[in-house]
């Protein structure tokens, strides 16, 4: 009996060799990369499209499969012929409103298949763009007389991979909102179906990370292994089993691949955001950036109750509170969650109980916000639906125009129940039209949303800047009551390059006190100059300071989170091994002045960092943040030193990271 391997390498010389057959009967295109490295290959063998991607003389992905099964029983990408080839090119610099870099270079060759199956009498269009970090690829149906509306059962769409690749995954459907613990694992391993974005590092030393992009009206795409290392495609269905209902024309999401040399360059990758379409929101002035405190963690610490009781954290007086620490230490927002009625029932059950216009009697909206208007602190919104959507759409007009009303501008959204109304996965095409609908009808009224238990983000933000940020990971709640004791350690060093690498993330960070009266055994299982270091490694244009005012008041680390910016000229990673340690230096967008962030896992590590990011020709008083002699994730997590010293771009800088420890950095420009 032939070996697992033996069988894997015979499949890939089998593909290889008919590759290079129908190479030779001419339907085979391709393109290159404006830098000629990233070559995008597609080829007709006997009418089965297949696409192919090489970097230099690495190949990335071996000839893999493209198309469709449809409800009617026609199968697309079998059967094909091409009719028409065009090729374009586009470059472009477009700056963001927000974000971890100002300016996005958009760069790429394009190619258009055109493609006829007489079979199935239906013509389609394959778009390919190359970029220099990597592919994508999208399928176009225009309108036809033999199509229309048209029902999708599956999508054929293959990732072949050159090698048995180590992935870094979390299972697409037996966990629930994407918060999940992250395995490492051979691709061929992967016991499961996941979601993405997949991160893996291949046999090659490359890094790859495979996404989608502008998942608008579309079911979300997960993958899973098979025959050894050709992923599958496998779209999120709905509760009766179709996948999509579509109708021409037609666009897919895009299919892409950030293809890397070194893990950094997978988080300075825009590739996702340039398979976006461009800002749709005219006048986006009103769209800001923000740190917010909130009535939050004491909730999830069993302090406060969400619902009205003698523990209620969301009452008039408690908020006010809130608004003062937040007008004292610069932060913009404060988020209030359970400040209206529907709490007091099982909501995760009866989420349609929810009334977004109608506070609890505790709970004055209107003196809270005059209060904060006075203070130049605005409340942050909250809409947790349990999942109701149709309760929450009925009302989205509504509770939106409540809202702008009194002055409140970015609201946090919630769908905490394992299926949408009941009966609908989040990711399927279901969750995705809901998603939309909500960053809509917010714009109209100039809300900014961020949205926990969401579909995993696909670049939406640059049509919508008001989709500030999201959920979709396990966040920092996990440590306050999870039963498998909180994130590990190496938690930090992980999610950036997987779902963070889908946009903005929520994890909420800043503890400051690491004790867990509650549940003793659940920990925070890093140090708290880690936790300073996330405001530079994790992006999120509305960044949340996460812990009670009383456990910050008189704490001097307190002033790092009141000076971090969160939106960026630029972001440049250092160092970066994934899981292991991550150091991000990141330039403010209204000064000259740097922050860098530096977290390793549950491994003591010392680091010689090269000071050479900085402009050159200035000085900086850097301000660090670092574990103190005696600190440990485990024993002393609050040991912090903060040194200051004079230093300029030719110079080095040592740092020692504790054990789940990290270094955070703010070179004040002189
Ligand atoms: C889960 C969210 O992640 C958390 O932030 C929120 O407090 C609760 N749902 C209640 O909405």
């Amino acid at each position: 009996m032939k070996s697992r391997k033996q069988l894997m390498i015979a499949t890939v010389l089998a593909a290889m060799l008919l590759w290079s057959c129908s190479n030779s009967k001419g339907q085979s295109q391709g393109i290159s990369s404006p830098d000629g490295k990233v070559k995008i290959t597609v080829n007709n063998h006997d009418g089965q499209i297949f696409y192919a991607v090489d970097k230099e003389e690495t190949k990335i992905v071996l000839p893999s499969k493209l198309g469709f099964v449809l409800k009617d029983g026609r199968v697309i990408g079998k059967k094909m012929k091409i009719t028409n080839v065009k090729k374009t090119s586009f470059n472009e610099t477009w700056e963001q409103p927000w974000g971890e870099k100002r300016l996005i270079e958009n760069r790429y060759e394009e190619m258009t298949v055109s493609l006829k199956s007489n079979a199935a009498k239906i013509a389609i269009n394959l778009i390919f763009r190359a970029y220099n970090d990597g592919i994508g690829l999208r399928y176009d149906i225009p309108s036809q007389a033999s199509i229309d509306s048209f029902i999708i059962m599956d999508e054929l769409t293959e990732f072949a991979l050159a090698g048995d690749e180590n992935a870094w995954w979390t299972t697409a459907y037996k966990g629930v909102y994407y918060e999940n613990i992250t395995q490492l694992t051979p691709v061929s391993q992967m016991n499961d179906t996941v979601s993405l974005p997949l991160t893996l590092e291949t046999q090659s030393n490359k890094f790859l990370a495979i996404h989608e992009a502008n998942l608008t009206n579309y079911a979300a795409m997960n993958l899973y292994a098979s025959h050894g290392t050709t992923l599958k495609c496998d779209l999120t269905p709905w509760s009766t089993g179709e996948k999509v209902f579509a109708k021409t024309p037609f666009v897919s999401p895009w299919r892409m691949i950030i293809i890397a040399d070194r893990p950094g360059d997978l988080l300075t990758s825009s590739l996702e955001l340039n398979l976006n379409d461009p800002c749709k929101i005219d006048d986006t002035s009103w769209i800001e950036t923000g740190r917010y405190i909130g009535i939050w963690w004491g909730m999830h610490m069993e302090k406060y109750t969400w619902h009205m009781g003698p523990k209620h954290g969301a009452t008039t007086e408690n908020t006010m509170r809130y608004i003062d620490f937040a007008a004292q230490h610069g932060f913009s927002g404060v988020l209030v969650e359970g400040w209206n009625t529907g709490w007091e029932n099982d909501w995760t059950k009866e989420g349609d109980k929810f009334n977004f216009t109608q506070p609890y009697p505790d709970f004055d909206i209107e003196k809270i916000t005059a209060y904060g208007k006075q203070k130049g602190v605005k409340l942050v919104g909250h809409h947790e639906t349990g999942g109701a959507t149709i309760n929450y759409e009925k009302q989205l007009d509504d509770a939106f125009a409540f809202y702008q009303k009194l002055g409140v501008n970015c609201v946090k959204t919630g769908y905490v129940s394992p299926l949408l109304d009941g009966k609908e996965r989040h990711s399927s095409q279901y969750g995705v039209l809901h998603f939309r609908k909500v960053i809509e009808t917010a714009a109209k009224y100039h809300i900014m949303i961020v949205n926990h238990e969401p579909v995993i983000p696909t670049g939406l933000r640059r049509t919508y800047p008001n989709l500030m940020s999201g959920e979709g990971m396990r966040g920092q709640e996990y440590n306050a009551w999870s039963a498998d004791g909180g994130n590990p350690s190496e938690h930090t060093t992980i999610i950036p390059f997987t779902r963070g690498l889908a946009g903005p993330m929520d994890y909420t960070p800043g503890v400051f006190n690491f004790e867990n009266p509650v549940k003793p055994n659940t920990k925070v299982k890093t140090t708290l100059a880690h936790q300073l270091a996330l405001y530079v490694t994790i992006y999120a244009p509305w960044q949340m300071a996460c812990d009670l005012p009383e456990n910050y008041t008189g704490n001097p680390s307190l002033h790092f989170i009141e000076q971090v910016p969160v939106n960026w000229e630029q972001t440049k990673v250092l160092e970066a091994k994934i899981g292991d340690f991550l150091i991000t230096t990141r330039k403010d967008r209204d000064s000259d002045n740097w922050y860098m962030g530096a977290i390793t896992d549950e491994n003591s590590r010392t680091f010689d960092i090269d000071l050479s990011f900085l402009d050159k020709d200035k000085k900086y008083r850097a301000i660090i943040y670092r574990d103190g002699p005696n600190a440990g994730w485990k024993t002393n997590p609050t040991d912090v030193n903060i040194e200051e010293k004079i230093v300029s771009s030719d110079q080095k800088l040592q740092l020692q990271l504790a054990e789940g420890g990290g270094t955070a950095v703010r070179f004040e420009c002189l």
